[in-house]
């Protein structure tokens, strides 16, 4: 785990007490500050909200003088949960309900021990989930395109619920199935492809000359999953046409359950590209985590999973076995049939993409 640490001056007398704690538990991504000059509590909380926001850590630290401003700026960062925490037994619910995410002090207030026992209550609970899960899901339902836990995106905007409500209907047709998930995997690859690097470039508008941003030619590829997967390639190289397209057969064994690869043909330079991976379910995530393996077999590293309905356990799969994958998802729903099955989920995509049932 990277915890990303940061202070203001008011919260520099707890910096060592913090970095001292994490040594031997988890990798620090220090964002500062470095010395106790006047600093504004905000630059540094956005910096470490950002981090988690972006997956770049898996939890935060803030300190400032109260934990309050910290708290603040940091919430306003999609996905961060943050909040002040005074004693051991707040940080250990903060973490057990609210899946803390940033945990912010108050250095005008908190001795070095005291410190340490809110890091331990925090940093050793797990996130209950359940109905505490359902809770954090109306606070992210309140975000524009939140990031749910670390590393998950989920898609929460009028255009997606619409179109998911029509795609779980049972009685929509193959046709309006079909154009609906190349619509939906269409709209995702705003929010996928945010991080794509830019560089500077010159323009001469009819009006004038201009320095304006372009794409630095980062290299793309997709790789749906036979064969509901093939459903949103289309949506996706409409908006990114010079992206590379891979294939990854996989089905399931009907005594062991378990994945069997029957096709794999991937762009050589897969390890040059940043790589999206499409399936509409994630499930159980069997399927998922063992086409991201084969991916990262031939030499793939910056991978995402892009489906439209997911269960909780299959991201909690993924995220164990493969943990530097980003998932971007259109909705969580709340589990799985015994027949491994989302519910309520969409069906099976590959019957209903291709009208096979
Ligand atoms: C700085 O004086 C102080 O206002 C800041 O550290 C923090 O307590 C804000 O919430």
């Amino acid at each position: 785990m990277i915890v990303a640490v940061g202070c203001d001056h008011a919260g520099f007398v707890l910096r060592l007490a913090v970095l001292g704690y994490f040594k031997g538990r988890a990798e620090v991504l220090d964002c500062g500050v470095f010395t106790a000059e006047p600093t504004d509590y905000p630059d540094i909380a956005l910096k470490v909200a950002a981090a988690v926001s972006e997956g770049r850590a898996g939890a935060g630290v803030l300190m400032c003088g109260t934990g309050i401003g910290m708290a603040l700026a940091a919430n306003k960062v999609k996905g961060v949960r943050a909040a002040s925490c005074f004693d051991a037994e707040t940080a250990r619910l903060a973490k057990a309900h609210n899946n803390l995410n940033v945990l912010c002090l108050g250095g005008r207030f908190l001795s070095h021990d005291q410190v340490l026992t809110i890091l331990d209550a925090w940093y050793g609970t797990s996130f209950e989930g359940g109905r505490h899960l359902t809770r954090l899901n109306k606070i992210a339902a309140a975000e524009t395109s939140t990031f749910f836990s670390d590393g998950v995106v989920i898609f929460n905007h009028p255009l997606m619920h619409h179109k998911m409500t029509i795609i779980r209907d049972k009685n929509t047709s193959v046709k309006e199935f079909r154009e609906l998930v190349q619509e939906m995997a269409g709209l995702m690859v705003y929010e996928i492809t945010r991080n794509l690097p830019l560089s500077e470039t010159r323009v001469e508008t009819p009006i004038a000359s201009a320095t304006t941003l372009t794409l630095t030619g980062k290299k793309l590829a997709v790789v749906p999953v036979l064969r509901a997967g093939l459903g949103m390639v289309e949506g996706i190289l409409h908006l990114v046409p010079n992206a590379k397209v891979g294939h990854i057969g996989l089905y399931r064994d009907p005594t062991t359950l378990e994945p069997v690869e029957y096709y794999c043909k991937l762009p050589q330079d897969i390890g040059e590209r940043e790589t999206f991976v499409t399936d509409p379910t994630l499930a159980t995530g069997g399927t998922a985590t063992a086409a991201l393996s084969l991916i990262k077999a031939q030499g793939g590293r910056k991978i995402s999973l892009v489906c439209l309905a997911a269960a909780p356990e299959g991201i909690k799969r993924v995220r164990e076995v493969h943990p530097d994958v980003r998932i971007f998802i259109a909705a969580l729903d709340p589990g799985l049939n015994d027949h491994g099955y989302i519910v309520p989920g969409l069906g099976d995509a590959g019957d209903r993409l291709f009208g096979s049932k």
